[in-house]
């Protein structure tokens, strides 16, 4: 019989044998979960760094290398053969469809495109200039008042209609998308059509016009999908990560989706594809051609955003199959962008300059997400719910793993407490 691998542990003259777990793919963990309990320590890990925080069977990510697989898949085959609805099946689902469960997902897709027309009285309700994201989380949040059968707060249950609710939440958030910018614009409101595939019946909702029908090109449904697909999933990042603490309590898929939008929109997360394209304006506009910028971030005065990551210390796989379709999105719809030429610069001296190179930092995914979006005419402030409609997938399956598999445990982080210790009230009077 193998003898189970183990990490010894000294502390106070005593020794401790910590189990090590390992993965499919043979990294490795020490299972810490007993530690406490053997020796009054906790693990202090600022950030999570170095926490593997529950078990999963989604994506896998080998940051040094490079790789980036949903359930096994090569995300440069997927981006390659797939698109995003069938990416969306993989990730929740674990397989790539068949015909038939393909056909009953787009089918289940069309019928939960609309939203429930009581809903628009809540958009109404929201200043015109109202962020994006601040709208999307709370209309995802308010699923759950309109569809309260698939939101009850109990796993159990609202797992007997997961197919419905993760449809629901995919479907719908680009309606909620797209009419959070039609309502912003003072335009009317364009219903879903039958018939459309979800890209292209997303753009029509944002562009139809009620006597004009957006015709979309080949091309812009292709790069739409290839964003999606590459954003799908990114295992324990900050949003999905929060997902999960927040289905630990029980709260239903809503809220934890609606939780994970909240995460994505800080700019050191989903908030940074943005963050680039203002990065890219004011460089432009201040007539640099990104060497002063460059030369800004070095000194730490300025951030190079769209560079760096966590998890990838080599190149992001999604910036190069993304750096492409950009190139190829924009000679075929005849754009010349001076944003992608200060881009281009910058990644390339970038990739030269020794302060990147030490410190790895190379381009992520969202260095040429934002130029792609802008082709196609998704306005800036936008950028950020794009990509929360792409992080769909991973986080209702990221849900469902927790609600699913093991016994769930309630997310529940200790602390080192490095507070005021223990005094005495002291009144008004003699403070
Ligand atoms: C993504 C990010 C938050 C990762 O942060 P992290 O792993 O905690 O890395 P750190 O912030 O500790 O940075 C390590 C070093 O690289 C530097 N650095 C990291 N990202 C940098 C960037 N984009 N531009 C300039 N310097 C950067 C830090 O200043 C630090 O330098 P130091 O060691 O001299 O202090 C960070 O790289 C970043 O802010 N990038 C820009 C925002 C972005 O594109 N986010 C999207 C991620 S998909």
């Amino acid at each position: 019989m193998s003898e189970t691998p183990s990490a010894l542990f000294r502390y106070n003259n005593q020794e401790f044998s910590l189990p090590i777990r390992q993965g499919s793919e043979a990294e490795q963990a020490i299972d810490i979960s007993q530690l406490r309990e053997k020796t009054g320590l906790i693990t202090f890990d600022d950030g999570f760094g170095n926490t593997g925080s529950c078990q999963s069977a989604i994506t896998y990510i080998e940051g040094e290398k490079g790789i980036l697989r949903y359930r096994g898949y090569p995300i440069e085959q997927l981006a390659e053969h797939s698109n995003f609805v069938e990416t969306a099946y993989l990730v929740i689902y674990g397989e790539l469809p068949t015909q038939e469960q393909r056909s009953q997902f787009s089918a289940l897709l069309t019928e939960n495109a609309a939203i429930h027309e009581r809903m628009v009285y809540l958009f109404e309700s929201y200043p015109r200039d109202a962020h994006p994201m601040a709208l999307l989380g709370a209309m995802v949040n308010a699923l759950a008042c309109y569809y309260p059968h698939l939101a009850t707060n109990n796993h159990d249950r609202d797992i007997i209609n997961f197919d419905d609710a993760a449809a629901t939440l995919i479907s719908k958030v680009r309606t909620i998308t797209a009419m959070a910018y039609r309502m912003s614009r003072g335009l009317p409101v364009i219903y879903p059509k039958r018939g459309l595939k979800y890209c292209e019946n997303f753009l029509h909702m944002m562009f139809s016009e009620p006597y004009d029908m957006y015709e979309c090109p080949d091309v812009v449904a292709r790069a739409l999908n290839l964003i999606l697909l590459l954003h799908a999933d990114h295992e324990q990042n900050c949003s999905t990560a929060t997902v999960r603490m927040v289905a630990s309590s029980g709260a239903n898929l809503f809220a934890s989706a609606a939780a994970g939008i909240c995460a994505l929109w800080g700019p050191l997360h989903g908030g940074a594809n943005q963050a680039v394209i203002e990065m890219l304006q004011a460089i432009h506009a201040e007539g640099d051609d990104g060497s002063r910028f460059i030369a800004a971030a070095k000194d730490g005065k300025r951030r190079l955003m769209g560079f760096g990551h966590r998890v990838y210390k080599n190149y992001d796989p999604r910036a190069k199959i993304i750096g492409k379709a950009c190139d190829d999105l924009l000679r075929e719809m005849g754009i010349n962008d001076p944003l992608l030429d200060i881009a281009r610069l910058l990644e390339q001296t970038a990739l030269r300059d020794s302060y990147f190179v030490e410190r790895k930092l190379y381009p992520n995914v969202d260095f040429y997400s934002g130029i792609i979006m802008r082709a196609i005419g998704i306005p800036l402030n936008m950028f950020t719910v794009m990509f929360a409609i792409g992080r769909m997938p991973g986080w209702v399956a990221n849900w469902r793993e927790v609600a699913t598999v093991g016994k769930p445990k309630i997310y529940r982080p200790r602390q080192i407490y490095v507070g005021s210790q223990v005094r005495d009230y002291v009144p008004m009077e003699k403070r």
